[in-house]
């Protein structure tokens, strides 16, 4: 029986805008420790994977927490030593990197890990990040892709630069690899020149497993090209079954089985034991925004800077032709058409990042995650907790055994990789 994929998007604080303002957050200060917690709870809840976001830069603006972060495969390596079996996603963008770099710290993550690694690709949103790779200004979008999309063609191309028995450490014989077993790249391409090979062995899963989450029409293609999990953000049912079968169309139109390249709303479940107890969650932590996160943290999501506006009135006026990114247009599109204030817009859309969040009893969550898994709009879900680790660990206690009781989810791991888990199989060698 298909069943749910369940990803654990971490956060030191919890998803939630002002979750690092209650008085749960950070029970070990800003530390790995924190981190360990979290992801221990999330393996105990069985869930396929964490997942960590990143970027490589800060939003000086001294209201807002989220862009606070460890290095992503530096706080994964050191969770792998913690946990046995969840799978370790981490994000590496494509446009401030070099293949070279990527590939093998991938590598390295899925041989500590046992073979938990899956890679996140982006292209990176946020102009900030060119300042700090000696460039004025981020690239233009499709120039992004096309990099992407040779970024990860390469990147592949290292990973299979040796067959799988190609090490021996044969102390017998002397022989430590069998470099008949081992094909240079000779990438040269319009951005990259990479001879090959990794330093390392051939992963225990083949390749770590790719995600990606971009969702403009050069980010669905190259989802559709390489991804094997696809985070995305959709709010409601009718539009998330439109964006799953677009993607799964996409998948086969590259020769590949739609099954294998899974899609994963994120969603921001707000539990309670009782209806009642989750709203109340819910006000608490709505009570504790500061207007000033929730205007910057809005004028982020829009690109724009939005200081001085009248936040009782509506967005100002906003060319949607000039955004390029989905996630801004859904926000000034949902909020013009529910005429939403600047307040209420931040309020409503944007402190879960501008995920869907779900407030209620596990038996609510469960029928909505029932109804979008069996209905077309989700292989699974990314899981946003609004706190961590009390939004966690409600979900754990609360919602896992619902799922599980209808059958829907995992009674137990069975298998030690990450690609056991989402049932996805072992790359074959590629020829090059
Ligand atoms: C769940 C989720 C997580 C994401 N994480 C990151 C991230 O960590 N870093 C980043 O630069 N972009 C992240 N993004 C943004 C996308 O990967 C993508 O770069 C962005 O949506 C722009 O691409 P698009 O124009 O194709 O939508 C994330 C998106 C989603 C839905």
């Amino acid at each position: 029986m298909r069943q749910m994929k369940l990803g654990l998007f971490l956060a030191p604080a919890g998803h939630h805008m002002a979750a690092w303002r209650h008085p749960d957050a950070y029970p070990d200060g800003f530390s790995v420790k924190t981190y360990a917690r979290f992801a221990q709870i999330a393996e105990h809840g069985l869930f396929d994977m964490l997942f960590v976001a990143d970027v490589f830069s800060l939003t000086p603006n001294g209201k807002r927490s989220d862009n606070f972060r460890l290095e992503p495969l530096t706080l994964l390596s050191a969770l792998a030593m913690v946990t046995e079996r969840i799978g370790l996603v981490a994000t590496a963008t494509t446009s401030f990197n070099e293949p070279y770099h990527v590939a093998r710290k991938f590598a390295s993550l899925d041989h500590i890990s046992g073979g938990r690694a899956g890679w996140n690709i982006v292209t990176s949103s946020s102009p900030r990040e060119a300042l700090n790779f000696g460039y004025d200004a981020h690239f233009e979008h499709a120039e992004r892709y096309r990099r992407a999309d040779e970024f990860t063609q390469v990147v592949r191309g290292l990973w299979d630069c040796l067959d799988d028995d190609a090490v021996k450490i044969d102390q017998q014989s002397g022989v430590f690899f069998d470099s008949g077993k081992l094909r240079l790249l000779n990438h040269s391409g319009t951005n990259f020149k990479v001879a090959g090979p990794l330093s390392l062995p051939r992963c225990p899963q083949g390749n770590p497993v790719l995600v990606q989450a971009g969702s403009s029409e050069d980010g669905k293609s190259l989802a559709a090209k390489y991804a094997e999990v696809i985070f995305t953000i959709q709010r409601d049912l009718a539009a998330a079954q439109i964006f799953y079968q677009d993607i799964k169309a996409r998948v086969a139109s590259f020769g590949r089985n739609p099954d294998h390249a899974l899609v994963l709303p994120g969603v921001m479940p707000i539990v309670g034991k009782t209806r009642q107890e989750a709203q109340d969650r819910y006000y608490d932590l709505q009570s504790l925004i500061h207007r000033e996160a929730g205007l910057a943290t809005l004028g982020r999501h829009l690109g724009m800077d939005l200081s001085g506006v009248d936040i009782e009135g509506p967005l100002p006026d906003i060319d949607l032709t000039k955004l390029t990114q989905s996630r801004a247009i859904g926000i000034v599109e949902t909020s013009r058409r529910e005429k939403m204030s600047v307040r209420e817009t931040w309020e409503k859309l944007v402190v879960s990042k501008g995920h869907r969040q779900l407030i209620g009893a596990a038996t609510d969550v469960a029928d909505s995650f029932q109804d979008w898994f069996e209905n077309g709009g989700a292989d699974g879900f990314n899981i946003m907790p609004p706190m961590l680790p009390n939004g966690l660990q409600d979900f754990v206690d609360l919602v896992v055994p619902e799922l599980q009781k209808r059958g829907l989810f995992r009674k137990a791991y069975t298998g030690p990789m990450l690609r056991d888990h989402l049932g996805l199989p072992r790359p074959a060698l590629l020829s090059h």
